[in-house]
């Protein structure tokens, strides 16, 4: 079945450019990393946002996506975006209600497909533990170019650890003077401890000149700080951008 959003809004360019260069970024970690989930140490840093507008952006650039919501806890995309239909989620098809192509919609952002959490469950550590995931991990990754997993904070509930195991890697999301920096550590302690591999850190909620929130990108291993012509690169020390 088909879903529209219907308030999706319109990225401002730079921050457009941001997810551009995320998803380019990403690109260039390899062809093995396809499956990526988004997690981040405390709840609002940002992980929704992120994860919804870096599956648009790589649904935008010719990749065949599969956006996750797994936060069967609480979610956010229905409500968020405007979504226009009754749909059934996550949490049905872990739980056997549902077949995995019952839960799978198609969107009106072309490329972009997406599967929402469900009917709020009591147990979704465990749902999400069993070998149902894996198979629809198995069967999204031979159908499309990404598959983008939304997850809860690692800092409150261990679903996102469970999650980040069996995916290719995972992110981070660390919100700007919002969270510790022994809070991001942990979570970065918590993934590697999980076998977790970390491809890398998104910097949200960037104060850009006081013109507003832009994000940055601080891949791991490229030991350098980003900016994207707004606000302050990030990396080892700050890095004023170049505009
Ligand atoms: N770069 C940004 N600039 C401005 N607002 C932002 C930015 N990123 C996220 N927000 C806002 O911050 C709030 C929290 O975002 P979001 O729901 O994506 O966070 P989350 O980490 O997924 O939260 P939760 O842990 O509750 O799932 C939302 O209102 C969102 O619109
Ligand atoms: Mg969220």
């Amino acid at each position: 079945m088909k879903i529209n959003f219907e308030n999706l809004t319109q990225l401002e360019f730079k921050t457009n450019e941001a997810y551009k260069a995320l998803r380019t970024n990403i690109s260039f970690i390899g062809d093995d990393v396809k499956v990526i989930s988004i997690t981040s140490a405390q709840p609002n840093e940002g992980k929704s946002e992120v994860a919804f507008r870096l599956a648009c952006s790589m649904a935008e650039d010719g990749k065949r996506v599969l956006f996750v919501d797994a936060d069967i806890r609480k979610s956010v995309t229905v409500t968020r975006y405007g979504v226009d239909k009754e749909t059934q989620g996550l949490s049905h098809y872990l739980a056997g209600k549902a077949k995995l192509e019952e839960v799978i919609y198609t969107t009106n952002i072309e490329r972009l497909d997406i599967i929402f959490t469900g009917k709020v469950a009591p147990n979704p550590a465990e749902l999400l533990g069993n070998s149902r995931f894996e198979k629809l991990l198995e069967v999204s990754r031979e159908a499309y170019d990404y598959v983008i997993i939304d997850c809860p904070p690692l800092g409150s509930v261990i679903d996102a650890a469970i999650i980040s195991q069996k995916c290719d890697g995972a992110l981070i999301v660390i919100e700007t003077d919002g969270v510790s920096y022994k809070a991001a550590q942990n979570v970065k302690k918590q993934l590697e401890n999980s076998g977790v591999r970390i491809l890398g850190a998104v910097l949200n909620k960037i104060e850009a000149n006081g013109k507003g929130y832009g994000r940055g990108y601080y891949g791991k291993g490229y030991g350098y700080g980003y900016g994207y012509g707004y606000g302050y690169g990030y990396g080892y020390g700050e890095q004023k951008d170049k505009k």
